[in-house]
């Protein structure tokens, strides 16, 4: 009898044992299998030693629901998100789970690329890193990446991607997890925990590139457009969205009903996907959103605090976070002669990714004539 390693042990019982296995796949991680009819050495505890529970919960931020958000006319009515968003919107005070190492910023940093990301999006990161959002140097100026998370609601997955978490915060020291719900309503106060954050520990840097995990961004055509600029002049660049207001279908993921904000009006922001500011910018950010209730969603909250500066966000038409419409019928919409003009594009998968880093990577990358093999 072979004695297979854990790992593939695991892969095994998930073919062959279907939903048991879920029970059984925390066994094997709680004590390491031992193989019978096999002398094995004393066996060492494996790399992904299961975290003992947190110690009495110190680590958990603690913040009350305002109840009397209960009274207010319809709140019964709404989706459990936004009654969530509504019971919570005050608490802004979380703890820090995963932290950079405190060199992440010693060096000047030209770029700050900040990403957001679920907990669970691993492969996501993975790319990420190593392909646009490899840290280095462009053109002689240097660029910095973090991923800003919270953390999963449900408990038991929060156990295993927190302690995936942990290992990713150590091998690549870009983790920034905070102790709240990972939710799509709680991707303001991610930001505004960055910008907090940022305030005492990578306040120099330059510029920052906010974005999402799932975008493809040119960090080299990025470097080229803001050595143009001023990182002490108002910067804010992006997918510019005006004259749009408050979806009040409940069906949408964008919901915003008239409890959460009576307004039919969207002050000018620029998409979420990703955008690009100066440090000026981000300081002014900061400034309004300690002044500011939170709005649920994230990309409008930066224009509200734009507004509140008045300041106005900007259109570059290298970012475009709905997708490309491709000039011509006879290029395919991944074909990288198109890309290597742009500055940033939503909604690539992981191993697009790859694909794109490799091709606007090569140095004879020929565009012109139907080359490619895309
Ligand atoms: C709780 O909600 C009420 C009603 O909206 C509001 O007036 C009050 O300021 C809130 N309290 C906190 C601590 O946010
Ligand atoms: C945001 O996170 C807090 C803390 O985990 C949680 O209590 C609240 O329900 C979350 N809000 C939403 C809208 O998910
Ligand atoms: C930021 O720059 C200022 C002025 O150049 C310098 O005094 C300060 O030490 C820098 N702060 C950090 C955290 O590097
Ligand atoms: C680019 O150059 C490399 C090495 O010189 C070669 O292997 C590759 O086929 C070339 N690619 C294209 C698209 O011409």
């Amino acid at each position: 009898m072979r004695c297979l390693r854990p790992l593939r042990t695991e892969v095994g019982l998930v073919v062959a044992l279907g939903t048991f296995t879920l029970f059984f796949f925390f066994n094997l991680h709680m004590s390491p299998p031992t193989c019978p009819g096999l002398k094995e050495p004393p066996s060492t505890p494996l790399a992904l030693v299961w975290p003992s529970p947190p110690p009495s919960r110190p680590l958990s931020s603690s913040c009350q629901a305002n109840a009397s958000m209960a009274s207010l006319p319809d709140f019964a009515k709404q989706p459990q998100h936004i009654r969530n968003f509504l019971l919570y919107k005050h608490c802004r005070d979380f703890v820090l789970l995963q932290d950079v190492p405190p060199d992440k910023c010693a060096q000047p940093v030209f770029l700050l690329l900040v990403i957001k990301s679920s907990p669970s999006n691993y492969e996501r990161r993975e790319l990420v890193r190593r392909t646009w959002g490899h840290e280095r140097q462009v053109h002689g100026f240097l660029v910095r990446r973090l991923f800003l998370v919270g953390t999963d609601p449900n408990p038991l997955e929060a156990l295993k991607v927190n302690r995936l978490l942990a290992m990713e915060a150590q091998m690549h020291g870009d983790i920034l997890q905070w102790d709240f719900y990972d939710s799509f309503f709680n991707l303001t106060l991610k930001q505004v925990l960055f910008l907090q954050w940022q305030e005492t520990r990578c306040t120099n840097a330059s510029f920052v590139l906010n974005g999402d995990d799932d975008v493809f961004a040119h960090t080299g055509n990025m470097v080229t457009y803001l050595q143009g600029h001023n990182p002490d002049h108002h910067l804010f660049v992006g997918h510019l969205i005006h004259n749009v207001g408050p979806i009040r279908f409940p069906w949408s993921k964008y919901y915003v009903p008239k409890v959460v904000m009576e307004d039919e009006h969207y002050p000018p922001y620029c998409g979420g996907g990703g955008f690009l500011l100066s440090r000026f910018t981000a300081t002014a950010l900061r400034r309004a959103a300690r002044t500011l209730d939170l709005f649920p969603i994230d990309d409008v909250f930066m224009g509200m605090c734009l507004k509140r500066e008045g300041l106005e966000p900007a259109s570059h038409s290298g970012v475009r976070t709905a997708g490309v419409q491709v000039p011509s019928s006879r290029l395919s919409s991944f074909d990288p002669c198109y890309y290597r003009e742009l500055l940033l594009v939503h909604r690539f998968l992981p191993y697009e990714m790859l694909l794109m880093w490799d091709a606007l990577s090569q140095p004879n990358l020929s565009c012109g004539k139907r080359t490619q093999i895309y």
